[in-house]
């Protein structure tokens, strides 16, 4: 294990640096619509980001996630891509894209880009063409297609339900139905037509000769299908399986025959293209194949993201994940924030949420943010206390644009602003993800608080002003500067893959990482005394004692 482990930091010589420089990394979500517009037509874009380049290397990160930027009629938020091999037109030019990276790279930050296999845009050429087809095409077999029951296939194949609410399946007018696991504009490509495997290939080498370092890799878990003749009702499916490959739908075996295939073009480049699954399986052991060095090499791990606030829980799931990282021989992954999960300062200032999931408070969004009452000094001190923790742990950190600021969701928009398909699939049960993309604040006045010419395009609240980049940044108290703060002293004291554990009281965690830095997270409310060493950093005001729900970085 640990020859596995050792000498996959920043601190080996030699070519091996950039063969791993993903292993213990900090990657920086950038979810470009909400992040910084150039242009002034209320959507982020691609200039905007190479303005901010000097933000992120002063901020500190090793690496930027791109969230999808294609052409995309915007059905989930870009997710629903029409091309995957260009540039929104509303995000910039392929030339944008080229002065993006080159920006980055100058400045030591390497670019990870969404890539979304499972399904395209309904816009895409390729299911215009499907539906221009007859039934039983080429064309057709590129998506998943399927007769209708009933006399004139007038009723779906099944009773499928999708992941945005309301049916899977929807009618093309000539008895066929198509299927979509998400939106009804996202059709899911047909994984066993060669066409579709090739056309993939041919995308993570056209990014990739363009110089991105890597992909995330998009619902990684569902490319692999295996749809009987006689489909199976939703209650069927949702009865089946997930823990044996064998679900006709989720998690299947074959799909790592598919990352095979993508790890060969990956290995074509120097240092080799890296790779990050979001799959979703259960049991959390099969994770390990998607994270293996024969696959993408590396998996999300939401189990940070899904836990309460609680030393125990953090305790078991970071123990659970160093010694599953460490049987893929991968490195894992932390992450409490992106771009589908209500933000974790907020979280964090909500009673615990029994039901799952854990890190989307259903019920207080469809409140508007109104009940319960969100104790929001307490969100953010104990986001910075577990953030804090999270960033001395051996293993890459994602991190979610914002959450530097300590920015809360906005709870309060209009329906008639909103844009997530949960939100209208799913009325009055749920309100979607728009609350953790409203488009960042930069400056503590303006228009669209610093994010560009013009008003935003999801709208901001009054709020926003005082967590913006302007407002922190010469506060050395701020989020913003813990965050600068910890970013640059985890980049120098980075060490090995291991940790150990010192002995403390039932509510605190104390890790000492190989070369004598610690961390030591007091989750209980009451103050605890301060181990010895030299204090680095700490999430709040220390002095003398470790107050509660505060983490402290130490050097013995
Ligand atoms: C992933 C994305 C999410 C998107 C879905 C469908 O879960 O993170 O935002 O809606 O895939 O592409």
């Amino acid at each position: 294990m640990t020859e596995l482990l050792t000498g996959a930091t920043g601190t080996t010589p030699g070519a091996r640096i950039d063969a791993d420089w993903w292993r213990q990394a900090t990657v920086y979500q950038i979810y470009p619509r909400s992040f910084a517009d150039a242009n002034g037509d209320g959507i982020g874009d691609l200039p905007g980001i190479t303005s901010r380049v000097d933000y992120l290397a002063r901020l500190g990160v090793d690496a930027v996630w791109l969230s999808p930027f294609y052409p995309s009629e915007l059905a989930d938020g870009g997710y629903d891509v029409a091309d995957h091999r260009n540039v929104d037109p509303r995000l910039g030019t392929l030339a944008d894209f080229d002065a993006m990276v080159a920006a980055l790279h100058a400045a030591g930050i390497k670019l990870i880009v969404d890539i979304v296999p499972n399904h395209s845009s309904d816009q895409h050429e390729w299911f215009k063409e499907a539906l221009a087809a007859p039934k039983g095409s080429l064309e057709r077999d590129r998506y998943v297609f399927r007769d209708g029951l009933g006399p004139h296939g007038e009723l779906p194949p099944a009773d499928w339900k999708c992941m945005f609410g309301g049916p899977a399946w929807d009618p093309v007018g000539d008895g066929q139905w198509y299927l979509h696991l998400f939106a009804p504009e996202q059709p899911d490509f047909n994984w066993h037509n060669e066409e579709v495997r090739a056309d993939f290939l041919k995308t993570l080498r056209f990014w990739s000769d363009r110089g991105v370092d890597g992909f995330r890799v998009d619902v990684a878990h569902a490319l692999a299908k295996d749809l009987p003749d006689d489909l199976p009702s939703e209650a069927q499916l949702q009865a089946m399986d997930r823990a044996t490959g064998t679900h006709l739908l989720w998690d299947r075996d074959e799909v790592h025959e598919i990352y095979a295939g993508w790890r060969e073009v990956f290995n074509e480049y120097d240092p080799p293209r890296i790779a990050v699954a979001e799959a979703w399986v259960d049991p959390p052991a099969r994770r390990a194949r998607y994270a293996s060095a024969e696959g993408l090499g590396q998996a999300f791990n939401f189990d940070l993201l899904e836990a309460d606030f609680d030393a125990d829980a953090y305790r078991k799931i970071i123990v659970e994940n160093l010694e599953q990282a460490a049987a893929s021989g991968s490195s894992t992954t932390w992450v409490f924030s992106n771009h589908d999960v209500v933000r974790h300062a907020t979280r964090y200032g909500l009673p615990p949420n029994g039901d799952r999931p854990r890190h989307y408070n259903r019920a207080w969004l469809l409140s508007g943010g109104a009940d319960p009452v969100v104790d929001a000094e307490a969100g953010l001190r104990r986001a910075r206390a577990a953030t804090l923790l999270m960033l001395a742990l051996p293993g890459s950190a994602y991190l979610y644009q914002g959450e530097e600021l300590g920015l809360g969701e906005v709870a309060d928009i209009p329906d008639a602003a909103r844009q997530d398909p949960t939100f209208f699939r799913s009325p009055g049960v749920d309100v979607g993800r728009d609350g953790c993309r409203v488009p960042i604040p930069w400056r503590a006045t303006g228009e669209s608080y610093g994010f560009g010419p013009a008003k935003a395009h999801l709208p901001q609240p009054e709020w926003f002003g005082e967590v913006s980049v302007e407002a922190q940044s010469d506060d050395p108290g701020s989020t913003l500067n813990l965050y600068r703060d910890a970013l640059a002293l985890r980049r120098e004291l980075q060490t090995d893959e291991s940790l150990t554990w010192v002995e403390s009281e039932p509510q605190v965690l104390h890790l000492r990482r190989a070369n004598g830095w610690e961390a030591v997270a007091n989750f209980g409310a009451a103050p605890v005394p301060l181990p010895a060493g030299e204090v680095l950093l700490a999430s709040g005001p220390v002095d003398g004692e470790l107050p509660g729900e505060t983490t402290v970085w130490l050097r013995n």
